[in-house]
């Protein structure tokens, strides 16, 4: 497995690459970034995995600075999975006029994302999506410029906004890459994997998969009928607020266009964001009506 930090070299390695699958992620890997590697390796391409906190994606308030870094480790667990080349950009190689002293990337550049990027987690985090598109152009740039022919980047339906706000990226920008999910890994207790479980207190821990639980109740109770979709998801915040939660929003919406449900949606998905303490934990659960 080969390691690079730079561009440069980067697009060395993968100037004869015909085909190549692309895994973004942030590091401190489980075995949920992990599954997303071993679904590339089934491609038959090369195999690309970034790691990169990026800053434009975090707020002020957030924990850019306290995001577990574990390199190491993260690099032992994709020789493991059979990664072919993993880069690890500084902030500068990503961002030019990036200012460390103050975490500042000088991206004057942005896209314009539709308003879905303002609701759900983007309601809670201004300016979330437009960092996570504007990183993930970039390394698409990076990773796919010399135009091979199989062109395919992997993410995980765990942030179930950000797949969808990808997704329309490559199609109204019209990027020739394939983008295909991978399924959420759980804990055994149902708790969705994620880097920031590592911030959960034992106590927190356990009452964690709850989220997951209240999601999957909510579900059953659209699959039983109810379509009052406004008084469930008033219910769900009421029931985990008692609990000791702190809601962001839970909302059961169009998985084809992440709007409100109607009455005439089939295909639809429940999502949830909520706090364990300072801890943010989000899930979601995708499911079909019978028509
Ligand atoms: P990160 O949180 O590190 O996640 C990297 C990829 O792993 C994302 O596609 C995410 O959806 C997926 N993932 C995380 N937990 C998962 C789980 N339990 N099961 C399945 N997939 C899971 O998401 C990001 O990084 C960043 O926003 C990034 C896309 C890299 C841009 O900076």
């Amino acid at each position: 497995m080969q390691i690079v930090k730079t561009s440069e070299a980067l697009s060395q390695a993968l100037a004869k690459q015909t085909a190549i699958v692309f895994v973004p992620t942030m590091g401190n890997l489980h075995a949920g970034h992990i599954q997303l590697v071993e679904l590339a390796k089934t491609k038959n391409a090369y195999v690309v995995v970034s790691i990169f906190v990026n800053p434009l994606q975090f707020g002020a308030n957030e924990d850019l600075s306290k995001y577990p870094r574990t390199l190491e480790a993260d690099l032992a667990k994709l020789e493991g999975a059979g990664a072919d080349i993993v880069f690890t950009p500084s902030e500068q190689e990503i961002y030019p006029d990036f200012d460390a002293s103050t975490n500042n990337t000088h991206q004057s550049f942005s896209i314009n994302l539709p308003s879905i990027a303002n609701e759900l987690c983007g309601a809670v985090r201004p300016g979330h999506f437009s960092g996570v598109a504007t990183v993930v152009l970039k390394l698409f740039n990076l990773v796919f410029f010399n135009g091979a022919q199989t062109k395919i980047a992997i993410f995980g339906k765990k942030d179930f906004q950000q797949l969808f706000i990808i997704r329309a990226m490559v199609k109204q920008l019209n990027l020739p890459i394939e983008i295909i999910a991978s399924e959420t890994k759980r804990e055994d207790d149902g708790l969705a994997m994620s880097s920031r479980n590592g911030y959960l207190t034992p106590a927190q821990k356990l009452e964690a998969p709850r989220l997951y639980s209240t999601l999957g109740l909510l579900v059953d109770a659209v699959k039983q009928g109810n379509t009052d979709f406004a008084t469930l998801e008033a219910q769900t915040t009421q029931f985990l607020t008692q609990l000791g939660w702190i809601v962001d929003y839970i909302s059961i919406r169009s998985s084809q266009t992440l709007l409100p449900a109607t009455q005439s949606d089939s295909k639809l998905v429940v999502l949830g964001a909520a706090r364990q303490g300072t801890t943010r934990l989000i899930d979601n659960i995708e499911f079909s009506l019978k028509s």
